[in-house]
């Protein structure tokens, strides 16, 4: 896949145009909230977490008619910057009523710089890197796979020729990762930026780590209405209402629902994703299938250098 570097990031073409669209129209609000993460770091789960949170007095965790039972995340938290611009222009997203919830890959450099002054909050989601570059081979390749079956024209069948181009051999992969390129990367350089962000300004900027949410996921939870300032109430956590989010958006209990299973999200990249491919295994040490020990201590060693010491580790 051909890829360009815009302030030291890797993007495809169409996304750096789509970040370039976003900086010349789009208003943050300050009570806006961002979830940001590098891709496959388990963007969809923190989207099913903070939703269901942050709406818990709307949409009630039990309630039969619960958003997340009959959509997939992807369609209930829109991307800030999405590849086709021509089908979601930037300004849809001005017509979604305050307070928006957003997400985005960008990292701090290419965000609007709106989002840090008026003060809006940030929620990074973090990933084990190896398990990262795992997530995304398998990602590509599938949806590669997908490509080389389907048809289609215009955008769509531009996009298809990308994507099945970019099929890899994992060690291909590998070694480009290490080199930190990978669509958003370098992974360092992202991590670092939210991470310093997150340290300076602990009340803005919420930084998680997947490994940490899956052991656990309730704690996690709380520490999210505690930092959207509407933390569970005594009456509410005897419900049991924190356990019920857990389980409403785990990993089994999502990748089983039918809409997860048959159903298709929005085009991204003019090309439309089964939502099956969000939910794989999601496995906090999948890396052991795919590279040796010594393979695995090489990219812990880069990741250790390039984080030079600031305090965050795997
Ligand atoms: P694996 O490929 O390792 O299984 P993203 O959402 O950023 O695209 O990341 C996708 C990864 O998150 C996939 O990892 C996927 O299985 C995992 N994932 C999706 N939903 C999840 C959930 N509810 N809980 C934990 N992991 C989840």
């Amino acid at each position: 896949m051909p890829l360009f570097r815009l302030h030291g990031f890797w993007l495809t073409q169409q996304r750096a145009e789509s970040v370039k669209l976003v900086h010349a129209q789009f208003k943050p609000r300050r009570d806006d909230v961002f979830l940001v993460t590098y891709p496959k770091s388990g963007t969809t789960w923190l989207k099913a977490l903070v939703f269901t949170v942050l709406n818990r007095s709307v949409h009630p965790v039990s309630d039969a008619g619960h958003p997340l039972l009959s959509h997939n995340p992807h369609g209930l938290v829109p991307f800030l910057e999405y590849p086709d611009r021509t089908m979601y222009p930037v300004m849809e997203l001005e017509e979604l009523p305050s307070p928006r919830l957003l997400s985005t890959h960008v990292p701090p450099v290419l965000l609007p710089s709106g989002i840090s002054t008026l003060g809006c909050r940030v929620v990074y989601l973090c990933r084990e890197p190896k398990v990262v570059l795992v997530s995304t081979w398998h990602y590509m390749n599938k949806r590669g796979r997908e490509c080389w079956s389907g048809g289609g024209g215009g955008a769509w069948h531009y996009m298809n020729k990308v994507y099945r181009d970019c099929f890899t051999e994992f060690d291909r992969a590998f070694e480009l990762f290490c080199e930190g390129v990978s669509l958003y990367g370098p992974i360092w350089d992202h991590y670092l930026g939210y991470w310093k962000q997150s340290v300076a300004e602990p009340n803005r900027v919420l930084f998680l780590k997947y490994d940490e949410m899956m052991a656990d996921t309730g704690n996690h939870v709380k520490r999210l209405a505690e930092f959207f300032g509407d933390p569970f109430t005594v009456e509410e956590e005897s419900s049991g209402i924190v356990q019920d989010i857990v389980k409403l958006c785990s990993f089994e209990n999502l990748k089983k629902m039918p809409v997860n299973c048959s159903g298709v999200t929005n085009p991204i990249d003019g090309l439309a994703i089964e939502n099956s491919v969000f939910f794989r295994t999601g496995k906090v040490r999948d890396w052991e299938n795919h590279m040796t020990e010594e393979t695995a201590k090489k990219l812990d060693r880069i990741i250790e250098e390039k984080l030079g010491g600031c305090g965050l580790t795997f």
